[in-house]
């Protein structure tokens, strides 16, 4: 085809993807291709507007590093993170809900036995975690591993601080045979993304802010069950209803329940400070 134009363009290209032997490859090209014409003809989009876009994009690659992920952050900041997580991981109703991984996620975490205390240094209120780990049948499932990891009460990573020990507020542990798990830790905060790079302009530029509610993330693997990746939000916390990444599900929010100093702690012994605790059950997809 040599006559182009901004109408003809798209069937030109897609042409082309005639002889892709990947079939998954082409309905993916295929459909961006479609997408992105669609789109910049639909907000008439200018070369000014695109240049600007490839610096932008530029510069997203160029703030990633070791402990830095922009890509990660813009997808999430975009909302496709979570769109993603919400068409694959969809489960029963009576399954615990899946959101958003995040970028702060550390291969090899210490591990832990149960009661023990995943702080290792990062600073927070006491907070005494437990629950229950069941499938969609109802039946516990025991053994399970817990990899865990937060926010201190500033509302930052190990990952962020250089801390040291460098691992802190992660760790993975496994439940009980009956499936009961417990721990403890230090109750984190919430806290802007990463918002000193092109990610954070964007978002100012958008009159938006960076926040994320306080959470804890946990990922649970199970012989038989799918992975869960998650969080448990506070409840009475802020940025419930404008989470930066839209990764909130109301049936991920629970108390945080605080108590005073002389009180007991699940695990059954008088704690001479304030403490926080927080129980939650997870119900895991059984796989067919
Ligand atoms: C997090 O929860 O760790 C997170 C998720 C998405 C973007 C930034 C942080
Ligand atoms: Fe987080």
């Amino acid at each position: 085809m040599r006559d182009i134009n901004k109408d003809t363009i798209t069937q030109a290209v897609l042409e082309r993807h005639q002889d892709t032997a990947n079939e998954r490859l082409k309905t993916i090209f295929d459909g961006l291709v479609t997408h992105l014409h669609d789109f910049a003809r639909e907000v008439e989009l200018t070369e000014d507007e695109w240049n600007h876009a490839i610096e932008f994009l530029t510069e997203v690659g160029q703030t990633c590093s070791k402990n830095r992920q922009e890509f990660i952050l813009l997808s999430d900041v975009l909302g496709l993170s979570m769109l993603l997580v919400a068409q694959n991981q969809a489960k029963p109703e009576s399954c615990t809900e899946a959101t958003v991984f995040g970028p702060f996620h550390v291969e090899d975490p210490p591990a832990y036995e149960l009661g023990d205390d995943v702080s290792n240094g990062l600073e927070g209120p006491p907070w005494f975690i437990h629950g229950h780990i069941v499938d969609n049948n109802g039946e516990p499932v025991p053994n399970a591993e817990i990899e865990v990891w937060q926010a201190d009460e500033r509302g930052y990573y190990d990952v962020q601080m250089g801390s040291n020990p460098e691992m802190a507020g992660r760790g993975v542990l496994h439940a009980d045979d009956q499936g009961h798990y417990h721990f403890q830790s230090v109750v984190p905060a919430c806290y802007p993304i990463p918002d000193d790079g092109p990610i954070g302009r964007m978002l100012e530029a958008l009159g938006r802010h960076p926040w994320r509610p306080a959470h804890l993330h946990f990922m649970i693997t199970a012989d038989g069950c799918e992975q869960l990746v998650t969080h448990v939000f506070r409840k009475d916390g802020n940025y419930l209803d404008s989470d930066a990444v839209f990764g909130v599900r109301p049936s991920l929010i629970a108390d945080w329940l605080e108590h005073e100093a002389g009180s007991t702690t699940p695990e059954g012994q008088t704690f001479d400070e304030p403490f926080y605790t927080l129980k939650f059950d997870f119900v895991l997809n059984r796989k067919s």
